[in-house]
C-alpha cells in the first residue's frame, strides 16, 4: 500500500509546479470548478473558536475529518488547540507526517491491518482511539503490545444519536475497567458526541438534546470515578451545540469540525437570538463559471455534484441573494437568474451545503488572500487507503 508519506511528496511536487502558474492571480483567471479558500476569513473563524474555548476553560481538539489538510491542522494548533481529531487511520498518519502529535482517532478502528497501523503510529505519536466492544478492545491491545507501543482509549457513549457507542453508566463502566486491565492501553476517558443534535434548528431544541448528553456522561463521569477510574479526556460537541458542551461542566473537550469553514446548511442552524451560530464566517467556497445562457430566467455553471456534495442541500451563491441553485446533475448546476444578469463566462463562489464531503472531492485547495491566490494546499488525507 502506498505510504501517506510517499502520496504527500508526489502531490507537493504536483502543487509547486501549479502554484507557479497560479500565484498572485485573482477569482477571473482560475480554473472551474475548484475549491477556493478565503484564508483571513478561515483564520478568523479558527481564532474565534479558539478563543472561546479558552475563556470557557476547556480545550479544543479541532476535527480534521473537515478539512483534511496539514497545513489546516498545524494552523489550528499554533491557535491553541491541544491536539486534532482523525475520523480514519489513514487521515491519523498523514496528520502525523505532517507533524500533528496528538491525535484522537473519535471512531471505532477494527480490522487487522487498521489497528496494527494504529498500534504502529502510536510510537511515533499519542494516540487516543474510541472503542465500544471488548473484544475489539482486546485486538487492539494485542496490537499494541506487539508494536511496543500504548494506545489511549475513550469509551464511546451513546448520548442520544443511536450510532456507535455503549450504553451510558454500568456498560460503559464495564467496558472501562476492561480497557484499564489490558496491557498496551490506557484508560482516558469518554466520548459523548452527539451527532444528531448538531444541525438541529432551533437553539432551544438544541439545547434540550445536549442537557440530556450532559446529564448521562455526567453520571458515567461519576460511576467511574467510584469505581477508580478517572476521565482525563470527556470528550465531544461539534459546530452546532459547542455552546453547551462547554458551559456545562461535564466536558473538557471539544470536538467542533464545519466551524472552520462553514457551509450553507450549518448557516440554517440558529442561535438563542435567530442569529448564526457562533458568527462564523464562510471561507470555503468552489468557484464555478457560468457555461450556458440559453433560456430566460436561468443559467447553467460548471459546478454540478462532482464538484459540491448536495448530502445536506444544494449550494448558495455567495453574495448574491437573487440567484438561487435548484438542481445540481454530474457537471451542471441549473441556477434561477429572474432578472437574466448572468453571462457565459461569468465566475461565481458557491457555499457548498455540506463542507465536509465537498472537501473529499478535491486534491487541492487554493488559498486566495486579498483577491488572489497566495497557496496551494493538498488536501493532506484525501484518497488514502483505510
Ligand atoms: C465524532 C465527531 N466529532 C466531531 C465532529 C465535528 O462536527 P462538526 O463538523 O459538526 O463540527 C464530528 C462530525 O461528524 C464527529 O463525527
Amino acid at each position: 500500500l502506498p505510504e501517506a508519506k510517499d502520496v504527500a511528496r508526489s502531490r507537493l511536487d504536483l502543487l509547486e509546479h501549479w502554484l507557479n502558474d497560479l500565484r498572485g492571480v485573482g477569482l477571473e483567471q482560475l480554473p472551474t470548478p475548484a475549491l477556493l479558500i478565503d484564508h483571513d476569513a478561515m483564520i478568523r473563524n479558527i481564532a474565534k473558536l479558539a478563543g472561546y474555548a479558552s475563556s470557557q476553560d476547556v480545550r479544543l481538539r479541532a476535527h480534521a475529518k473537515t478539512h483534511k489538510s496539514v497545513d489546516i491542522a498545524r494552523i489550528q494548533m499554533n491557535y491553541g488547540a491541544c491536539g486534532i481529531c482523525c475520523q480514519k487511520v489513514s487521515e491519523a498518519e498523514a496528520m502525523v507526517e505532517g507533524g500533528i502529535k496528538d491525535i484522537l482517532v473519535s471512531n471505532q478502528v477494527v480490522g487487522e491491518a487498521k489497528i496494527r497501523r494504529l498500534a504502529e503510529l502510536a510510537r511515533r505519536a499519542r494516540i487516543i482511539v474510541c472503542v465500544d466492544d471488548g473484544d475489539n478492545v482486546d485486538r487492539l491491545s494485542r496490537a499494541a503490545t506487539v508494536a511496543g507501543s500504548t494506545i489511549e482509549c475513550l469509551v464511546e457513549i451513546d448520548v442520544g444519536s443511536a450510532r456507535c457507542g455503549v450504553t451510558p453508566g454500568e456498560q460503559a463502566l464495564r467496558l472501562a475497567a476492561h480497557v484499564a486491565e489490558r496491557t498496551g492501553l490506557v484508560f482516558a476517558g469518554i466520548q459523548a458526541y452527539h451527532g444528531a443534535a448538531q444541525h438541529v434548528r432551533l437553539h432551544a431544541d438544541r439545547k434540550e438534546r445536549i442537557e440530556e448528553a450532559c446529564a448521562l456522561a455526567a453520571g458515567t463521569v461519576l460511576l467511574l470515578r467510584k469505581s477508580g477510574l478517572s476521565c482525563g479526556i470527556v470528550g465531544g460537541a461539534g459546530t452546532g451545540t459547542f455552546q453547551f458542551e462547554a458551559a456545562s461542566g461535564v466536558f473538557n473537550e471539544l470536538q467542533c469540525g464545519s466551524y472552520v469553514f462553514m457551509d450553507a446548511d450549518y448557516q440554517k442552524v440558529l442561535g438563542e437570538n435567530g442569529e448564526g451560530i457562533g458568527d462564523f464566517e464562510n471561507s470555503l467556497f468552489v468557484v464555478t463559471e457560468i457555461m450556458s445562457k440559453v433560456r430566460s430566467g436561468n443559467a447553467v455553471c460548471d459546478a454540478g455534484v462532482k464538484a459540491h456534495s448536495i448530502d445536506s442541500g444544494v449550494p448558495r451563491v455567495h453574495g448574491r441573494a437573487d440567484l438561487t441553485v435548484t438542481r445540481c446533475s454530474d457537471e451542471h448546476a441549473v441556477i434561477v437568474d429572474p432578472h437574466d444578469t448572468l453571462v457565459p463566462g461569468e465566475k461565481l463562489l458557491l457555499v457548498p451545503g455540506h463542507c465536509d464531503p465537498t472537501c473529499n472531492l478535491y486534491d487541492n485547495y487554493i488559498v486566495m488572500r486579498a483577491g488572489k491566490v497566495s497557496d496551494i494546499w493538498p488536501v493532506s488525507a484525501r484518497g488514502l487507503l483505510m
